[in-house]
């Protein structure tokens, strides 16, 4: 996708959600921008999923589209400088796991070089233990030390940190996890590109 001339001029900023799921999320974030400037993008692999986000876009004015592909073939094609903000909530584990970390940390710094200077990224993912057990705050605070320490090393400077989902955000993911707040620690994320 070739952002600069595919972009309808009317629109002022763009904003991907990557593996936006059932859509529901970016949906809602679309009708809250009452002026239309702002085009919304949703990234999703899985086919079952992007159909379900697609019935939701109904009407030809809208300034919401879904595409069913891999992020990284989506964004490894964006122009430099061109986004104004990626979202991603509750990753897949390739894609924040400590076990992937070496095929997410180029991900990310790829897709630093995309955003516009001042750009964001809000990243909101979860920190849970291999038994599945109870996350201790030890546990958490050094998990969120390590999420973030890594972020900064990339090139990304850190805005907010809020150990919860913000409010007023709600997905599929995001809403189960609310009942388990115990083995599941949420942790926001509000990430910026300085130049
Ligand atoms: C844990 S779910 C979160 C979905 C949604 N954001 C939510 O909060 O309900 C992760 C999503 O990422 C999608 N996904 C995983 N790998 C992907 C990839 N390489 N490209 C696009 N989407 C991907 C999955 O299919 C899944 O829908």
């Amino acid at each position: 996708m070739n952002t600069k001339q595919r972009l309808p001029f009317v629109y002022r900023e763009l904003v991907f959600e990557l593996g936006s799921g059932n859509g529901k999320m970016l949906f809602d974030l679309s009708n809250r921008n009452k002026n239309k400037d702002i085009f919304f993008i949703g990234i999703e692999i899985d086919r079952l999923q992007y159909e379900e986000s697609c019935a939701l876009t109904t009407s030809a004015a809208s300034n919401i589209l879904f595409v069913n592909d891999d992020i990284e073939n989506v964004v490894t094609k964006l122009e430099d400088d061109t986004v104004n903000m990626f979202i991603s909530i509750l990753p897949h584990p390739t894609f924040i796991g400590s076990e992937n970390v070496t095929k997410w940390k180029p991900f990310y710094i790829k897709m630093l070089r995309k955003m516009k200077d001042h750009g964001q990224f809000l990243l909101i993912t979860e920190c849970t233990n291999e038994f599945f057990s109870p996350v201790s705050i030890e546990e958490y605070k050094k998990w969120r030390n390590w999420i973030t320490s890594s972020f900064i090393d990339m090139g990304y400077r850190i805005l907010l940190a809020l150990d919860d989902s913000p409010s007023g955000f709600s997905s599929y993911y995001l809403d189960q996890f609310k009942h388990d707040t115990n083995r599941i620690k949420v942790l926001t994320l509000l990430l910026e590109k300085i130049t």
